[in-house]
């Protein structure tokens, strides 16, 4: 019989709904008029774990305008159809410390600084595949969906607000074409930057497109590889240096992930390799970040620890046991063999391959080991050569070929 037990974690994200709801100060966005329609109390939030579980709490199948959230997965389809040297010569990667809305070209190239400020967002656009708005918007939306794993609608009337109330947009993106940023004409790149913006989406949706950023670029609820790891890594880079606009550095101190906040109220959230979250509250701070988004993830990353660069305490040795087995010693290596696990096995190990003897690095208990390390290890026995007797002076067991995997 099953147990009767309400799942730790959903209890957790109560608890944080709990934290917030009292939260009343911002405002919602009224500078496009049909985002101050939405009922203002909405509050949600859901994590997705890298293996494709989803805990869902509060308002997280709300429907709302994923706005600025869009802009670090339309950045990841821009770099994983182009690549980082294309794309960085025609958008920057520093953080601005302005708003987001902010004029802010770099005064030697001419670049927009950032990929996460409008005038850099468009640029992106510009940059997906597509002669008109509607081709480039028909592979945004394509990729979007598959960050979501489902089909997503643009909300109309958002669209249709934005495009009307889109000056200001429309001349950041003059400036970045006449810096020769721009890859496409004002209209075309505004129009798919707009229908872009206006997509709707909700807190379990981009819990699920933020796990996809979390795995490396594999959706883990749909398992499809939606973009390249580098892609999936870079972008993560840019939301830690740029997500929170002129907040992201306090952000990386107070919460640690790599985040994007959106002015429709939404918020993702990465733990790179664990889980993506997803946030909805739509009243903003006058940085434009959700006040109740920005409280439930710093209450979730101080309670739970969940700061990207927190000590985690000393990881297991990654040299299982040492023993004497027919006058050689046999190390039994385990787990995953990163960089530091390969250091800590030359550290230990290299005295131990001597003239008296031979040392067996036995890697039959290692699940993984990093691609650059492999051959630091496949190189070992000739390294180190042989004994004056003709003994070799180390051997590598490996009868599941984890060194040979690409
Ligand atoms: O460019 C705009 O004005 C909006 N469509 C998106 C801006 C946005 O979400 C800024 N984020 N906080």
């Amino acid at each position: 019989m099953p147990v009767d037990m309400t799942h730790p974690v959903l209890t957790t994200l109560e608890s944080v709904l709990d934290t917030a709801r009292p939260l009343t100060s911002g405002a919602v966005a009224d500078y496009i008029p049909e985002l101050a329609k939405v009922d203002a109390e909405s509050l949600g939030i859901s994590l997705v774990s890298s293996r494709g579980d989803v805990h869902d709490a509060g308002d997280s199948d709300i429907a709302f305008t994923i706005q600025s959230v869009s802009k670090p997965f339309v950045l990841a389809l821009a770099l994983d159809e182009h690549g980082l040297d294309e794309v960085t010569k025609h958008v920057g990667l520093e953080p601005s410390g302005e708003p987001f809305n902010a004029i802010s070209l770099d005064a030697e190239t001419g670049r927009p600084l950032n990929p996460m400020i409008n005038a850099g967002a468009m640029v992106t656009s510009s940059l997906i595949a597509g002669a008109t708005a509607d081709e480039k918007f028909a592979v945004i939306k394509d990729g979007l969906e598959r960050f979501a794993g489902r089909d997503l609608i643009v909300d109309e009337d958002v669209f249709d607000s934005e495009t009307s109330t889109g000056d200001r947009n429309r001349a950041l993106a003059y400036l970045a074409l006449s810096t020769g940023s721009l890859a496409a004409s004002v209209d075309v790149a505004t129009a798919a930057y707009f229908r872009q913006c206006s997509v709707a989406v909700t807190a379990r949706d981009l819990a699920i497109m933020a796990a996809t950023l979390a795995t490396g670029g594999v959706n883990p609820t749909t398992r499809e590889r939606v973009i390249s790891e580098d892609a999936a890594r870079w972008t993560t880079a840019v939301m830690t240096s740029c997500g929170m606009y002129d907040d992201s550095g306090t952000w990386m101190v107070n919460v640690g992930l790599p985040a994007k906040s959106g002015v429709g109220g939404g918020i993702v959230a990465v733990q790179p390799g664990q889980f993506g979250i997803g946030t909805f509250s739509p009243r903003l701070d006058e940085r434009g970040n959700s006040v109740r988004g920005v409280a439930m993830l710093e209450a979730l990353s101080k309670r739970y620890g969940l700061h990207m660069l927190s000590h985690r305490g000393e990881p297991h040795s990654p040299v299982g046991s040492l023993r004497s087995e027919e006058g050689r010693t046999v190390a039994e290596l385990r787990g995953e063999i990163y960089f530091a696990a390969a250091e800590e096995i030359f550290t230990r190990l290299t005295p131990l391959m001597n003239d008296d003897g031979c040392l067996v690095l036995d890697f039959s208990n290692v699940t993984r080991v990093g691609l650059a390390v492999k051959e630091l290890f496949r190189a070992v026995p000739q390294l180190v050569g042989e004994t004056s007797s003709g003994q070799p002076r180390a051997i590598v067991v490996d009868p599941d070929g984890v060194l040979d995997e690409a």
